[in-house]
């Protein structure tokens, strides 16, 4: 039995059933046996791969689409460059690497990182710290990030974040709950306490059968929060991609990931990737409450062929031998094609309101 599982079924003992959101801060951001908090999950040897580790030309692009944001903003002489999330540091550096043949714009941006896994910062570290780079600065949240104008990117932080879930039951509306099973010897979910107040569920919701479950994220819903008062406040664009859906619904999307495989996100608190579908509706009611203009989401192969992902591979092909042909194929087609991350992973902007209609979103 893994220590985090001792953990989880004393705070059980000790207080009752935990909600889903305690649940997944523990198997993912406990300071020594959360997942992300002491591996590197990532590549075709680790739980799973995410698009700049497929290939250079996802955070390339990235950094073109920086670039033309930073020019509609009126190229200030500094700029916040920040990333949610940066996993590895590859989008990062693919993305300053192709941003920053604009000069002026590479003068102007200051990179902020925010990253909760120390495992994690000392591998981005070794990925972005080289001599012609200039230094990161890290940061533990989105609020420490410094102020004034920014452009950031966050490419599945999105889906890591803890989600509250609710059940529906006979008598009405409860948190879903998370418990052990001395029979079994497992965890198992359960019937929380009931909801007094049902306005954390949307009203066309509310009427769903018994057995439904509704998913909300509270930490999404802040961070978008904070991010789209910086950018009314100071100006800039915030790219979000993810997986999700763009209505919201019902549903259980909890879902585990260890080894390129799914399994029950109960059975090994820690040693498994836990994640949700994106609520982009939420996310994009929360902005545009705020003033701030929404573009998407749009599916993530239309996205990247928009802005110039067939002639960059074509590009990359030239002088490439037949195996990279190969490789940058099998990557772009990952990319793009519908039964691959195409349709699934979508693309959504936040942005000051003077900047206009980006033409991805058209
Ligand atoms: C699925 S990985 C995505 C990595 C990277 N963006 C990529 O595309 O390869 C999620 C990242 O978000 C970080 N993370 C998770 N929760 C976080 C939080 N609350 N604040 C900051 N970073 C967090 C993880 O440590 C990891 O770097």
């Amino acid at each position: 039995m893994s220590n985090l599982l001792d953990i989880i079924k004393k705070e059980i003992s000790d207080g009752g059933p935990i909600a889903v959101s305690r649940y997944e801060e523990l198997a993912l951001a406990h300071p020594e046996f959360g997942y992300y908090m002491k591996q590197d999950p990532f590549g075709e040897g680790g739980d799973f791969i995410t698009a700049p580790e497929i290939s250079q030309m996802f955070g390339e692009l990235i950094g073109i689409w920086a670039a033309v944001v930073w020019q509609g903003m009126g190229a200030p002489a500094k700029i916040n460059l920040v990333e949610l999330g940066p996993g590895r540091g590859t989008l990062m550096a693919d993305c300053i690497r192709a941003a920053g043949a604009l000069e002026q714009f590479d003068d102007a941006i200051r990179i902020h990182l925010v990253e909760t896994s120390p495992a994690l910062r000392e591998i981005q570290k070794k990925t972005l710290l080289s001599p012609d780079m200039r230094m990161p600065a890290w940061r533990g949240s989105f609020d420490d990030v410094d102020d004034g104008p920014l452009i950031l990117i966050a490419n599945e932080f999105f889906d890591a974040l803890p989600i509250d879930q609710y059940e529906k039951s006979d008598d009405g509306w409860h948190v879903r709950a998370i418990d052990w099973d001395d029979e079994l010897g497992a965890l198992k979910y359960a019937l929380g306490n009931k909801l007094e107040d049902e306005s954390s569920i949307p009203s066309d919701l509310r009427n769903a059968p018994p057995g439904a479950i509704f998913e909300h994220c509270a930490v999404a819903e802040n961070i978008i929060r904070a991010i789209s008062e910086r950018i009314k406040k100071h100006g800039g664009a915030a790219l979000i991609i993810d997986y999700g859906h763009i209505e919201r619904g019902i549903g259980d999307t909890l879902q585990a990931l260890k080894n390129h495989s799914y399994f029950d996100p109960l059975s090994s608190p820690g040693e498994a990737d836990i994640t949700a579908h994106v609520d982009f509706a939420l996310l994009a009611d929360v902005a545009e409450g705020l003033g701030v203009n929404v573009f998407g989401p749009v599916p993530q192969g239309a996205f990247l062929s928009r802005l110039g992902l067939g002639q960059r591979a074509d590009r990359l092909m030239l002088g490439a031998d037949k195996e990279q042909i190969e490789e940058i194929e099998a990557a772009h087609a990952r990319l793009v094609e519908a039964d691959q991350m195409g349709t699934l992973f979508k693309v959504m902007a936040i942005s000051s309101t003077g900047l206009g209609i980006p033409p991805w979103a058209e």
